[in-house]
């Protein structure tokens, strides 16, 4: 059985791209099949970060131009990508019902893979949320700021009120070192144990008084990130065609 595994933040920008690409690639190597999905309808990058061409894509999919797996796209990483249409209109308005149809497609999808990686937009919207609940694990993605702290409470907050039973794992990322993004952390809601007087009182003060969720790792910023993102953008294949 395929493991999907989400990877959300509730800010933006705090590396969650990078980290999809980067974990597809190390996991590729390690020989597993890695399928990574695109899961940033509105303004999708993933494409852009690994220099894809124009091709079948999310879009074509949900349009119903082209079956799900004839859009996905080998790359030279060795892992297998189901690029977004950033900007795209359409992507920005799937409905419930769309949504559901593209989750059954990629479940089926995703069987043929040791593990689907979800790179999902910042936020806490429905479409977040209902991908949160399609995944075996989650990967929140966060800096060691407080105003991504507290985004990444919130996500984890609704993310339980879902009834996601997922794991959950936190990622704290462009820390100025390991040192800082390993110290000890304001307390958290302990993510499985969100209590209803917790919820009640602003995210700050949960983060501040409750246990901490399991820390997955740490990512100080670095330079190799940004010319290791420029050198994949130049690493392509021919794009695939429906
Ligand atoms: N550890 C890091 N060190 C340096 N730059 C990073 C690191 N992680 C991410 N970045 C850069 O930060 C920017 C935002 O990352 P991205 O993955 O696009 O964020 P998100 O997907 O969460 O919006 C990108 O330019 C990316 O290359
Ligand atoms: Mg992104």
């Amino acid at each position: 059985m395929s493991r999907i595994v989400a990877i959300a933040s509730g800010k933006g920008g705090v590396g969650k791209t990078w980290l999809a690409i980067s974990l597809s690639q190390a996991l590729a190597r390690q020989g597993r099949r890695v399928l990574l999905f695109d899961g940033d309808f509105g303004l999708a990058n993933v494409d852009v970060q690994l220099g894809l061409g124009p091709g079948p894509d999310l879009a074509s999919v949900l349009s119903r131009r082209c079956p799900i797996q004839r859009a996905v796209r080998q790359v030279d990483g060795g892992f297998d990508v189901l690029p977004g249409r950033s900007g795209s209109g359409q992507l920005g308005r799937v409905d419930a019902a769309l949504l559901e149809r593209l989750l059954a497609e990629l479940s089926v999808l995703a069987e043929r893979y040791d593990l689907t990686l979800l790179d999902l937009p910042a936020g806490i919207d429905h479409l977040v949320r209902r991908l949160l609940l399609a995944a075996a694990t989650r990967l929140v993605v966060t800096t060691d700021e407080p105003t991504a702290l507290t985004d990444a409470y919130a996500l984890i907050k609704v993310s339980q009120r879902d009834g996601s039973a997922a794991a959950l794992e936190l990622v704290i990322n462009l820390a100025e070192s390991h040192e800082r993004a390993a110290r000890p952390m304001p307390a958290w809601s302990g993510c499985a144990r969100i209590s209803s007087s917790c919820a009640r009182r602003s995210p700050a003060s949960c983060v501040a008084t409750r246990g901490s969720p399991r820390r997955s790792g740490t990512r100080p910023h670095s330079s190799f990130v940004t010319r290791g993102a420029r050198r994949r953008a130049t690493s392509r294949r021919s794009p695939a065609t429906c």
